[in-house]
């Protein structure tokens, strides 16, 4: 039997910091949900013309922004400017430790030591991940701390796309994954494919909403398997060889565009609603999660909820705000970790750029 140490009754305000990829974000969050302040320092403009994140331009990013980024957070919380009055109110620091990109999530865990050795408060060492997960919780009704297990999570991202079961706040599950390219790496893909902006979620879903989505009709990895993983590659090879066979009939490509991403864009949504149903019948879960950059697209959005609204399954989607990479969500994790641990060090928070959730 699990022994939960229930600090939360005392721990309050978490100040988070998120920089795993290619955003620096701060926030403070009171009691795993009520968001007091959620800060974004965007690199997209820096890596847009590479086609996707720069690793190198990515951490020096991280270590031009993130003060002002925190400094913005705690003032946005509590006011003033009083950096010990602010830090006063804060209960933890918590960090993102991984998975993610070394040198972006170094930035980020090491001034998070730094405060919490300054300001002497413990340091709690978060996955991004179980950020996703709990990014379902926040400004919602529901505290984390009345979550009723057993859920599934969808976590679609631009580097993850993962079925998670979770049975308790200590027991998380990855029960199926891609077992190539990510979701949001494939709009990403497609976007280049297309000619379309750099990330290619937003630019992707908005050329679709002018198309048709059964104009050109394209695979659904793995539809044919038992597995409940994904697949992308094989639906962004079709793109790319529908886009050349175009191309070589001399079809407009301005007009075609919309519907090529309406199609792709039916396909993904159709293999991530599918499956995600798939692992709630057999795991048996009543309650369903979406979250991770893509739980964006308004398409998914509509579709799994229709879907889920068919099965009587409870579904739980965050705010727009908190879908792409964000600090709230780690607040709302490390709330879920104080209710079930206590003792955090500074000294033991480590980087773990390929950290697991297990499978
Ligand atoms: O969670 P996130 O901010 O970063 C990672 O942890 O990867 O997700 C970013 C990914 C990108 O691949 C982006 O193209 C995708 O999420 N994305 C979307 C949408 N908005 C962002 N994908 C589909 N539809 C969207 N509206
Ligand atoms: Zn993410």
């Amino acid at each position: 039997m699990v022994k939960f140490a229930f600090n939360m009754i005392k721990l309050n305000n978490i100040l988070a910091i998120e920089s795993s990829c290619d955003e620096t974000a701060s926030s403070v969050v009171q009691c795993g949900r009520v968001v007091l302040s959620n800060i974004i320092a965007s690199q997209i403009p820096l890596h847009a013309r590479y086609g996707g994140v720069v690793p190198e331009i990515a951490a020096r990013a991280h270590t031009e922004a993130i003060l002002t980024v925190i400094d913005q957070a705690l003032t946005n919380a509590f006011g003033g400017n009083d950096r010990n009055a602010q830090m006063k109110q804060i209960d933890a620091v918590a960090v993102t430790v991984g998975p993610g990109l070394t040198g972006s999530l170094l930035v980020g865990v090491s001034t998070a030591k730094t405060l919490a050795l300054c300001f002497d408060k413990p340091l709690i060492p978060v996955n991004h991940i179980l950020g996703h997960v709990y990014s379902n919780y926040l400004q919602s009704e529901k505290s984390v701390a009345h979550i009723s297990f057993p859920t599934l999570t969808l976590v679609a991202s631009g580097g993850h796309t993962e079925l998670i079961l979770s049975r308790s706040h200590i027991d998380h599950k990855i029960i199926s994954q891609t077992r190539d390219d990510a979701a949001g790496e494939a709009f990403d893909k497609v976007a280049a494919l297309l000619k379309l902006p750099y990330p290619g979620g937003p630019s992707v879903s908005a050329s679709a909403t002018l198309g048709n989505a059964t104009k050109y009709p394209l695979p659904r990895g793995l539809s044919k398997s038992d597995s409940l993983d994904f697949s992308f590659s094989g639906l962004k090879t079709a793109v790319a060889q529908l886009v050349k066979k175009l191309q070589n009939e001399g079809v407009n490509m301005a007009e075609a565009t919309p519907h090529v991403a309406a199609s792709f864009q039916l396909s993904v949504v159709d293999s991530l609603v599918t499956k995600t149903l798939q692992a709630a019948k057999k795991y048996k879960v009543n309650t369903i999660g979406l979250a991770g950059g893509v739980a964006a697209n308004l398409a998914l959005r509509h579709t799994l909820s229709l879907a889920c609204q068919k099965e009587n399954l409870t579904l739980l989607i965050p705010h727009l705000d908190y879908c792409t990479d964000n600090a709230a969500m780690i607040g709302a994790a490390a709330h879920a970790i104080m209710i079930t641990k206590s003792d955090f060090k500074w000294y033991n928070a480590k980087v773990e750029s390929n950290m697991s959730l297990g499978r």
